[in-house]
């Protein structure tokens, strides 16, 4: 599969009719080695640029898929630990985290904990995880850590497993993206995307060459203000050259989605009937159609 090769690029002042200019991008295509036959799918959330609801979109789709029957662990890769806090876990009180298991023989499951959410794991971070970042470079075939310890968890004991990594390209988010099947990038419509998109591009060219020939990925519009001009046209841009590897679903700007972390509960369980709930279970469904 070929896509156009294009960037969303303003040539003139905003005010004026933005301009999509053509340039290479890392060639989007589908791996052709075949999908994982057996145990969770799992899915790295992973965009260098910060801020663009990796997090709560990790949080949201986990929870759509819990709430439809599957059962979900979430792993906070991110030292902000800011997946952790979403469901209520206070990071600097955790004895216990993801950090063990890459540094240690401990397992993903004994550093695992239940959620208030039913069907919905975790193994979640604290700062400890910055420096884990740093002591990994110096271990041999470290980016391979966190996809052995998942093939070494009972492979019927999770549907899916959904990875929050941090805004940035370190030995975490190879691990996360080794262990993946898929990598979902969520973008924001604005003028910078173009840039974190075709790292985030690069990287998974490297990744396939080196760790992982069957990582997939998928992008998904996040944030997305239908009121803005800017953000209609660039979402046309975007779509009009990427469309075979978006997701169809368009997560909106809602202020639900934003009170989430301060009541410590998902959107499924903080405001179940809003438009950001709606947007994610769509989102779990195409993920559930995904690869059929
Ligand atoms: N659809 C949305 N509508 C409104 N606010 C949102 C939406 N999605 C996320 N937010 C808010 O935007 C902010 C950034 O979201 P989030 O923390 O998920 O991004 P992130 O990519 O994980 O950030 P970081 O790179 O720091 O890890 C948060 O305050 C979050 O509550
Ligand atoms: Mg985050």
């Amino acid at each position: 599969m070929t896509v156009s090769k294009s960037v969303f690029h303003f040539q003139k002042p905003i005010n004026s009719a933005p301009r999509f200019e053509s340039r290479s991008l890392p060639a989007p295509a589908m791996a052709e080695v075949e999908q994982r036959s057996t145990g969770p799918f799992t899915v790295a959330v992973c965009n260098q640029k910060g801020g663009v609801a990796k997090t709560t979109t990790c949080l949201s789709l986990g929870a759509c898929l819990a709430e439809q029957g599957f059962s979900v662990l979430l792993i906070d890769l991110d030292p902000q630990a800011h997946l952790s806090l979403s469901l209520g876990f206070q990071p600097q009180h955790l004895h216990r985290t993801g950090s063990d298991a890459l540094l240690t023989n401990s397992s993903l499951i004994s550093v695992s904990r239940e959620s208030a959410v039913p069907g919905l794991d975790i193994v979640p971070a604290n700062q400890q995880l910055a420096l884990v970042d740093k002591i990994l470079y110096s271990r041999k075939s470290y980016e391979l850590l966190l996809k052995r310890h998942l093939e070494s968890i009972n492979q019927d004991l999770y549907d899916y497993v959904l990875i929050d990594c941090a805004p940035a390209f370190g030995t975490l988010t190879l691990n996360a993206l080794t262990a993946a099947d898929l990598l979902l990038v969520p973008i924001q419509c604005e003028y910078y995307a173009s840039k974190s998109l075709r790292s985030v591009l690069e990287l998974t060219k490297v990744i396939r060459q080196k760790t992982n020939p069957a990582l997939n990925y998928q992008l998904l519009i996040t944030m997305y203000d239908r009121r803005n001009r800017i953000c209609r046209l660039i979402r046309q841009q975007i779509q009009g050259s990427l469309s075979p590897i978006m997701f169809n679903t368009i997560i909106e700007i809602d202020t639900k989605l934003k009170e989430c972390p301060a009541y410590a509960q998902p959107i499924t369980q903080y405001a179940p009937d809003t438009r950001g709930a709606q947007q994610y279970r769509a989102l779990a469904k195409e993920l559930l159609d995904y690869g059929k």
